[in-house]
């Protein structure tokens, strides 16, 4: 393992595929606030959406590691594409392999992993962000149907154009003062009675990846769509989000990597004052910081990915991970950006769009501060009250 130099074979192969299928469009899918249809085919026909998931469910079976590098690599070339894979294989399939039952499992894995479903991940509402143990969305049995009410906001992967499971955290024990031990997961199709989407979320950046407010509506689903156990639910969101923060960190990686390649052929190419920028220590420096930064946090996201295929531990450096190189990835980008003048800040050139995009990594799947809520937990082993 000592430089993960065993893996460079493969990320060359997914860099050359995903350069030939995903980078062409990145563009348009950033200015269109979508992913077309052959992009959809051709990630699919890569099996990218099953990276993770083995192979009798008709998935690549990849270890942590390669399914990282896979997202870093297709993050490199499209940051709305590398988020919906990172969303599918950590948020999806990982706890669904974890915790679905027999039936579950048959049900929705197949379809998951060959694209035929993308998987969306309905934590976030209105008044549960950071603190994702608020749930109000509410669930309760009716006969053999759970009947859901409440709504969701800034979930990703909601793509209307494409079939859609959602796995969402809802409220089952009505005594508020259980807080997140009151809290179930349950899968819910998108085309489940009640099940409505509301506004397209406008964000900043990763225009492509679809990303919508739910409203349940007296949605109904079967029983059977339980995940795990009753009032169990708000733990299996956090042991997906422990795998989501290392998928995360990666995307971060390979914006930034796209980041500093575009800088560094700039400060090769770009002449002022008579020789190229790049012979300017001030523009050393900057590539300088910049290539070592993008090379310890690529680090700490693999040995995350290595610890999780170890079977260890890894809540914490997971956390690490994307809090480290999320911040990476959005200096790298400005630097990046500040090396280009205003070719960076030109909507024609690419960098602008990884500058937006790259700041979704210390937001979502929690915040950079509660990330390190998280890290400084573990380290002081302090119990919260
Ligand atoms: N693994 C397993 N169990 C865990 C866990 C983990 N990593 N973290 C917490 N738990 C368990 C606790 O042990 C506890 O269990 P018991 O009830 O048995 O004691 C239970 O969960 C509640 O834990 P806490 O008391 O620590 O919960 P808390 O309310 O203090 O919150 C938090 C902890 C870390 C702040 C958490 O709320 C959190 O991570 N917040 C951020 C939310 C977040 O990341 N949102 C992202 C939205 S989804 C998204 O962005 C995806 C997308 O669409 C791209």
């Amino acid at each position: 393992m000592l430089d993960y130099i065993e893996y460079e074979d493969f990320r060359a192969e997914v860099r050359a595929k995903a350069g030939e299928v995903v980078a062409p469009y990145a563009a348009a899918i950033d200015a269109d606030d979508h992913i077309p249809d052959e992009v959809m085919k051709e990630v699919a026909k890569a099996g990218w959406f099953g990276a993770t998931a083995p192979a009798e469910y008709g998935g690549l079976g990849w270890d942590t590691v390669r399914y990282v590098i896979m997202v870093e690599e297709v993050s490199r070339a499209s940051g709305s594409v590398g988020v919906m894979l990172a969303v599918q294989g950590s948020l999806i399939i990982f706890p669904l392999l974890e915790y679905g039952n027999d039936a579950q499992i048959k049900t929705y894995l197949p379809k998951l992993a060959s694209g035929e479903l993308v998987g969306s991940f309905g934590l976030t509402e209105p008044s549960a962000g950071s603190d994702a143990g608020n749930t109000k969305t509410a669930a309760a049995l009716d006969g053999d149907e759970w009947v859901i009410n409440g709504q969701k906001c800034f979930i990703t992967n909601t793509k209307r154009d494409w079939p859609v499971v959602c796995v969402v955290t809802v409220r089952t024990d009505p005594d508020k003062s259980k807080g997140a031990r009151g809290v179930s997961s349950i899968i819910v199709p998108a085309d489940a009675p009640g099940f409505n989407y509301g506004r397209k979320e406008n964000k900043m950046g990763l225009r492509g990846s679809d990303t919508s407010e739910i409203f349940f509506e007296d949605c109904r689903v079967p029983k059977g769509n339980l995940l795990g156990e009753v009032n169990g639910g708000f733990k299996i969101f956090m042991v997906a989000l422990d795998a989501g923060r290392i998928s995360i960190g990666a995307m971060a990686v390979g914006l930034g990597q796209a980041a500093l390649e575009l800088a560094i052929k700039h400060a090769e190419t770009r002449v002022q004052f008579g020789k190229p920028i790049g012979t300017k220590q001030a523009i050393q420096w900057k590539i300088a910081e910049m290539a070592t930064k993008v090379r310890a946090a690529r680090f700490l996201v693999y040995s995350a990915g290595a610890l999780k295929d170890a079977g260890h531990p890894y809540t914490k450096e997971a956390a690490m991970a994307k809090y480290y190189a999320s911040q990476v990835g959005r200096e790298v980008a400005y630097d990046a950006v500040q090396i280009h003048g205003a070719l960076g800040y030109d909507k024609s050139y690419p960098l602008e769009r990884i500058y937006r995009d790259v700041k979704l990594d210390e937001i979502g799947e929690g915040t950079s501060e509660i990330q390190k809520v998280v890290i400084s937990r573990d380290i002081l082993q302090i119990k919260k009250k």
